[in-house]
């Protein structure tokens, strides 16, 4: 009887140790992503959108805003690659702000940079992977 909780034991954690690393080439790519991406927010972006995403008060918008962020998916990368300096409301706030251009990012920096902020700071969009971005790039004004 109790050769056969331990071996019922021992298979559960078998299949979950097997479970748990068939990995889809999928999960891979993205999890590439976004490490990348996360290496480039903290030499690029955090200085200004703070470590948590936060912002700061009225002069740096926050990455949080997961509406702001889902409505406008398409132009990240044009507001990445060409800065930004209009007008945007984010939680009913005004930021009249300006953001630098990241003219030296290349599309796949973007792409891992992009990755990153909408899956953290509460926001959970999935890869945006280099082919989004190449064609989201072509779309900037
Ligand atoms: C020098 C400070 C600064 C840096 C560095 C910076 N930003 Fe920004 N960012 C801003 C400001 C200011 C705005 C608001 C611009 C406006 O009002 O038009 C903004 C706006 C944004 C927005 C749109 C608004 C929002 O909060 O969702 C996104 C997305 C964004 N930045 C992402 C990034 C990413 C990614 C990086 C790094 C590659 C980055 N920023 C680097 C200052 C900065």
């Amino acid at each position: 009887m109790k050769n056969k909780a331990i071996l019922v034991f021992c298979s559960i954690i078998i299949i979950f140790i097997l479970f748990n690393s068939c990995q889809t080439e999928q999960d891979i790519i993205y999890a590439r992503y976004y490490v990348n991406g996360k290496g480039f927010y903290e030499q690029h972006c955090q200085n200004c959108h703070s470590k948590d995403g936060l912002g700061l008060q009225a002069l740096i918008p926050p990455l949080t805003d997961s509406i702001f962020l889902i409505k406008n998916k398409n132009k990240l990368a044009c507001f990445v690659k060409q800065g930004m300096d209009h007008a945007i409301i984010i939680n009913g706030k005004l930021y009249e702000g300006n953001m630098p251009a990241q003219t030296h990012l290349a599309n796949i920096d973007i792409a891992a940079v992009i990755t990153y902020v909408t899956n953290s700071f509460g926001n959970n969009q999935g890869l945006y992977d280099v082919k989004s971005a190449d064609a989201d790039l072509e779309t900037c004004d």
